[in-house]
């Protein structure tokens, strides 16, 4: 497994992160024990986490099953609801307890909020530092302006900055190319992708024109059908650009978005141990320019914009800062 700088914090994470949405929900605790297991043994050091998942109950089998084994991990939780000074300082604390450690590796503001009191809410993840309760802050799903908006409240007041943004990447979701991957790499912000799967649209379960598999997540989630819907022509070639390469669909989508730039960490978001190998395998495939654009071209998902002329590619640039 590769490991990388976390930002630019020093500390080095591997480059797959776990993502643990599905402990609790669709894997019990004993199979989230065997995930975290074999996760270990392929060298991921990286977990994600968040205090919204099943209320609490994913951070509780966490805190159980990661004892004895906490100190070799790196852990990124979130807090939800709101970005209220008071709710950070308690969803903090219950996230300390539920994980049963002293320190959370990376605390997140999960979700941007209307009306947030941004100098209070940078003040009080600072205050969460200073007090040796977290190491390093970050967001989720915020947009660029927003994120160096917190970053000069920080600076201003010598606060702790955002060092990550975790954000919803694949191929049929790629708003983030317009702005917040430019940032990332002129800023060293950490970019955390969730859905590299399409929610498992992009990992070869769902067949185009078939029904959807009653043991997938799509079964009771009705984006699946609409992606394999609108997108089921794409999905037939990458099935096969896959098959043509004896790659894993999995393996394929996930090291489509490791072989962006600006992307940090991929996060795999398994729900049984069987489907661990095919993220770890993608962390091994550097595609080739020319493989990267065919597989891109196969889906008509990049942002469209009405002014065309130089300012499309602008917004997309990752070289405007001399780095
Ligand atoms: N910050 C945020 O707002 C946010 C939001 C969502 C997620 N996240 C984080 O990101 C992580 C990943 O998100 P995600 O679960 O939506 O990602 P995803 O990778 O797009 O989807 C994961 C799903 O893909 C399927 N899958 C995975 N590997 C497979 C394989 N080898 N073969 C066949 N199917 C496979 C499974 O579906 P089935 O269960 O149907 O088999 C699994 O539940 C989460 O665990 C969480 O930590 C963060």
């Amino acid at each position: 497994m590769n490991t990388i700088e976390f930002a630019n914090t020093g500390v080095q994470v591997s480059e797959l992160c776990l993502g643990t949405m599905m402990f609790g929900n669709r894997c019990d605790e004993a199979e989230s024990d065997r995930i975290i297991s074999a996760s270990i043994e392929q060298g991921i050091t990286f977990i994600d986490t968040a205090a919204s998942y099943v209320g609490g109950e994913t951070e509780s089998i966490l805190g159980r099953i990661l004892q004895g084994r906490r100190d070799q991990l790196f852990i990124g939780t979130k807090v939800s609801e709101t970005t209220d000074a008071a709710w950070i300082r308690q969803s903090l604390d219950e996230s300390l307890t539920r994980l049963q450690t002293d320190v959370i590796d990376l605390f997140m503001i999960h979700w941007p909020r209307q009306q947030m009191d941004i100098p209070a809410m940078m003040e009080t993840l600072n205050d969460a530092v200073v007090a040796g309760k977290v190491r390093f802050v970050g967001c989720c799903n915020f947009p660029a302006w927003l994120l160096a908006h917190c970053n000069a409240v920080a600076q201003e007041n010598g606060w702790a900055k955002l060092v990550c943004n975790q954000i919803p990447y694949n191929l049929i979701e790629r708003g983030v190319e317009v702005e917040i991957l430019p940032q990332a790499v002129a800023e060293k912000i950490a970019i955390t992708v969730y859905r590299p799967l399409l929610m498992g649209v992009l990992a070869g379960k769902y067949q185009p024109g078939e029904p959807i598999p009653e043991d997938s997540r799509g079964y009771t989630d009705k984006r699946a059908a609409d992606w394999l819907a609108r997108f089921g022509d794409g999905i037939t070639q990458f099935y096969q650009f896959a098959a043509d390469r004896n790659l894993h669909p999995a393996q394929l989508a996930v090291a489509w978005v490791r072989n962006t730039p600006g992307v940090s960490n991929p996060i795999a978001g398994i729900s049984s141990l069987s489907q661990l190998q095919a993220s770890v395998d993608a962390m091994q495939v550097d595609l080739s320019d020319e493989e990267y654009a065919e597989v891109t071209a196969m889906f008509d998902t990049a942002v469209k914009e009405e002014s065309g002329g130089k300012f499309v590619p602008l917004r997309r640039a990752t070289d405007l800062v001399a780095s």
